[in-house]
């Protein structure tokens, strides 16, 4: 599987749980769990999709492993931190090192995706096709 469908399938998953949360905030009139509804629809939504266009859009990182790995921590690290943050804004603060922890599995895979834009764009080119003369 490509960098950009893995994306693209999680983000939607991520968007389903997130709208999913956001009408069980609006039913029962209890919004404590807002901050974590907001991480999920921002991280796991906006951004994971964001992600997947740009891999998308270049079809070599798109199918490498760094491109996986990036998109891999990014989704551990949104679900990780959205169940920690709603467990603290329930009132379990036990998990402020866990959303802790969480924050920089995120940030390190905002670091990678922020590498893979800045590096030289001939990293990225297509290995050359071997050129075969026809026989005459
Ligand atoms: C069925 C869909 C959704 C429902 C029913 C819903 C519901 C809610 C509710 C009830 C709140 C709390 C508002 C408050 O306490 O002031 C909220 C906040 C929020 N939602 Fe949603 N939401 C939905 C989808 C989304 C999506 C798709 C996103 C992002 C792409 C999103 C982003 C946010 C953000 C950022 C906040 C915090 C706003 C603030 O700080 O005042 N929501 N949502």
């Amino acid at each position: 599987m490509h960098a950009s469908s893995l994306s693209f399938r999680l983000a939607v998953l991520f968007v389903i749980a997130g709208m999913a949360m956001g009408i069980g905030m609006a039913m029962t009139q209890n919004h404590a769990l807002m901050p974590a509804h907001a991480h999920l629809n921002l991280l796991g939504w906006v951004s994971l999709f964001l992600f997947g266009i740009y891999y998308e859009r270049r079809p070599a990182l798109d199918t490498s492993r760094m491109a996986m790995l990036q998109v891999v921590l990014w989704s551990l690290g949104t679900v990780v931190l959205t169940i920690a943050v709603a467990a603290i804004h329930l009132g379990y603060h036990a998990a402020d090192p866990i959303a802790a922890l969480a924050s920089l599995i995120v940030f390190a895979a905002m670091i990678l995706f922020a590498y893979f834009v800045f590096r030289p764009a001939r990293d990225l080119a297509p290995r050359p096709a071997a050129h075969l003369t026809p026989a005459e």
